[in-house]
């Protein structure tokens, strides 16, 4: 009898010991990806100083950079505040003090942020939002990065990422999302298509956007990209609801927020933010999204 005692306890001892392991190991690979350091070639951009560029760079920050950057763009703290995975400051975009205007020393240091997802040193920063702002041409994060330098400073002091081990284990897991800085493109040289109400433009407007984070990545419906949120978004691809509308309805959907079935759009959609978009914008985001092929409604 003592004797099986002895080699299940054994057995479980050893168990407890190799989750250990394990965990362990995860743990460290998670360290190696989180501070691995990536170098990428200058894209040398040129920054213009007109003040129509600068109108354009102020456009592309309202409708997408203050979501997350809060509306003076000098960083929220907590953006992301998940007891048990850890915490992610936004940064301050401003010159103040704690703000990137003091931190970086180059307009290649912004390239790198908005293009490639690091920071000056080279390290992936938890900015999901590069999956887009990769795809932003040469001319747009030009003016974007013109216009971030002429914004009133705020001194606000965030402090980046922190990640708990178990943070680290999910994401070695592949249950968190990878870095950003892991997954884009990393073009040193990217061109948009000319503006205009398009399917081309459309489609840019879509990529640089943030519709795939959160509609998949072929817009059929996904999981709700912060794993705390536990929703499903919908299909917008003509398999789905927005399949039937016509464009006054789509644009008429996204300046209200209700839905032309009369459904109040929930505020996990950024409908308030992108009812910015020109009227051109949306036609042109509405003729992309009716000429792409029919998927159906994502379900888990
Ligand atoms: C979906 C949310 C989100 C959106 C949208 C977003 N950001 Fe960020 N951004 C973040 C978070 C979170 C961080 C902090 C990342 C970290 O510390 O790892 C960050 C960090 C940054 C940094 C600092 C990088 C560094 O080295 O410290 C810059 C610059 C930046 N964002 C620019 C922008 C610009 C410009 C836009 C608009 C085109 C934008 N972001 C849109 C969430 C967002
Ligand atoms: C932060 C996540 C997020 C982003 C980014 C986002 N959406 Fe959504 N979207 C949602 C959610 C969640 C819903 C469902 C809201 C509800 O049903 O109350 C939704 C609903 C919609 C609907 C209504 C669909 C229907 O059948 O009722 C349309 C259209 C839409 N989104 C288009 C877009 C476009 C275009 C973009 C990019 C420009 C975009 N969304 C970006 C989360 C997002």
């Amino acid at each position: 009898m003592k004797k099986i005692f002895k080699w299940i306890g054994i057995v479980l001892g050893s168990l407890v010991g190799l989750i250990l392991i394990i965990g362990l190991v995860l743990i460290l690979i998670g360290n190696a990806r989180l501070n691995k350091t990536y170098d990428f070639p200058p894209s040398n951009i040129a920054i213009p100083t007109n003040e129509a560029s600068i109108a354009d760079g102020k456009h592309r920050a309202v409708t997408l950079c203050e979501g997350c950057h809060g509306k003076d763009l000098g960083g929220i703290e907590k953006w992301f505040n998940a007891g048990p995975l850890g915490m992610v400051d936004s940064a301050n975009l401003t010159a103040g003090e704690g703000g990137v205007g003091q931190e970086f020393t180059s307009d290649e240091d912004y390239v790198r942020a908005i293009r490639h997802g690091i920071d000056p040193e080279g390290k992936p920063i938890f900015m999901p939002a590069v999956n887009s702002t990769s795809h932003l041409s040469d001319e747009d994060l030009g003016a974007l990065i013109a216009y971030l330098k002429t914004i009133p400073p705020v001194d606000r002091k965030t402090s980046g990422h922190h990640f708990t081990p178990l943070a680290k284990i999910l994401f070695v897991a592949g249950v968190l999302p990878a870095m950003p800085a892991e997954v884009v493109s990393h073009e040193t040289h990217v061109t948009a298509p000319e503006r205009g109400v398009s399917v081309e433009y459309g489609e840019y407007m879509v990529n640089t956007n943030d519709c795939r984070i959160c509609h998949g990545k072929e817009l059929g419906g996904a999981p709700f990209p912060d794993p705390t949120i536990k929703i499903i978004t919908p299909n917008i691809t003509p398999g789905g609801e927005v399949g039937f509308w016509s464009e006054e309805e789509f644009i008429g959907t996204i300046h209200s927020g209700i839905t032309p079935s009369g459904h109040q759009l929930n505020e996990h959609m950024p409908w308030e933010t992108y009812k910015l978009f020109t009227d051109d914008e949306l036609k042109a985001i509405y003729m992309y999204l009716h000429s792409i092929p029919k998927q159906a409604q994502y379900t888990p």
